[in-house]
């Protein structure tokens, strides 16, 4: 087990940048997810209020609800702004991921009309329990050291994805899957299937871990067969669950920021 944690910390991470995570994209006013927003309203009560109120307009010279803000102008800006403070003022750094920068920023866009209905976040300790319970999250999926190894480690997967995105892969998981994350069925020129799920790919190789959670490194031109899925092995659940218990779940998700396995 160990020398494949070595193995997935080798391989993972250029599979990581090869599928940088959604949060990284530039979005437009009125194009936010609500998921997002929701996300971002949360840690605004937490982290935010203190100093700039509940409304976001406590400091007049730093009101949040103009639609404009005196140090950015782009949602990078803003990002940036978030979590590396403004030097010299009590605005100090956050030391924020990107999934969270990209929730505060789709919440300060939309502070002026977001009134707290549609989704919401639900309770993490309430989505713990499903996701080690009913959910059987725990049979396909690890979080922290050990545990399976087929389905990707979620272990600080509130730092990565986006609320949106997760709530995406929790509804329908096709819809949500990430490329890295492909079905890939291979026949070696000795005849021998190979399945499992794509790590990452290039021109000549292609990198996965088989269903029997070993690390595969195959060279596609030798392969006699070479298919890239579309469907997902992980179950559906937005029909299983209720909207509390995708809520729940969700707000688990995000709360998951451990370090990368
Ligand atoms: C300890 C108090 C404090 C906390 C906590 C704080 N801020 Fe600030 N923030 C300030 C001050 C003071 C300024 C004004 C800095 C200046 O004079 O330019 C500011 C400025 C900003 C600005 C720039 C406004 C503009 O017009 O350019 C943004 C955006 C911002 N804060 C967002 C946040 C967010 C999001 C959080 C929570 C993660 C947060 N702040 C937490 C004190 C705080
Ligand atoms: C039968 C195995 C299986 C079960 C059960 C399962 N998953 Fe998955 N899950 C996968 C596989 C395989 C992937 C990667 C392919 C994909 O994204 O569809 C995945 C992907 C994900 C992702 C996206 C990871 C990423 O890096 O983007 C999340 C989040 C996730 N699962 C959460 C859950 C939760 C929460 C549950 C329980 C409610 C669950 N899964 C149950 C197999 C499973």
């Amino acid at each position: 087990m160990r020398r494949l944690t070595t193995l997935f910390t080798a391989v993972l991470l250029p599979a990581c940048l090869f599928s940088l995570p959604a949060a990284a994209a530039q979005q437009h006013e009125g194009q936010y997810d609500i998921a997002d927003i929701a996300y971002g309203a949360q840690l605004f009560s937490e982290r935010c209020v203190v100093c700039h109120g509940p409304n976001g307009d406590l400091m007049p010279q730093a009101n949040l609800r103009r639609g404009t803000f005196r140090n950015a102008s782009t949602d990078r800006d803003l990002q940036g702004v978030i979590r590396d403070g403004v030097p010299g003022t009590a605005m100090a750094a956050t030391g924020y991921a990107e999934a969270e920068l990209a929730a505060l920023v789709a919440y300060l866009r939309n502070i002026t009309s977001f009134d707290g209905t549609g989704v919401t976040i639900g309770d993490a300790a309430a989505g713990k329990d499903l996701f080690e319970g009913e959910g059987g999250c725990t049979q396909c999926h690890r979080v922290g050291g050990s545990g399976p190894a087929y389905a990707p480690p979620l272990t600080s997967i509130g730092r990565t994805r986006t609320a949106a995105a997760l709530r995406r892969v929790l509804q329908n998981p096709v819809s949500g899957m990430m490329p890295s994350n492909r079905p890939v069925h291979a026949v070696t020129a000795d005849g021998r299937v190979v399945e499992g799920r794509r790590l990452n790919e290039d021109t000549f190789s292609v990198q996965l871990v088989s269903k029997d959670e070993r690390l595969v490194s195959l060279d596609k031109r030798t392969l006699k067969e070479y298919r890239i899925g579309n469907e997902s092995a992980m179950p559906a659940y937005g029909d299983r669950f209720s909207e509390q218990q995708i809520a729940d779940l969700l707000g688990y998700l995000l709360s998951l920021k451990g370090a990368q396995p």
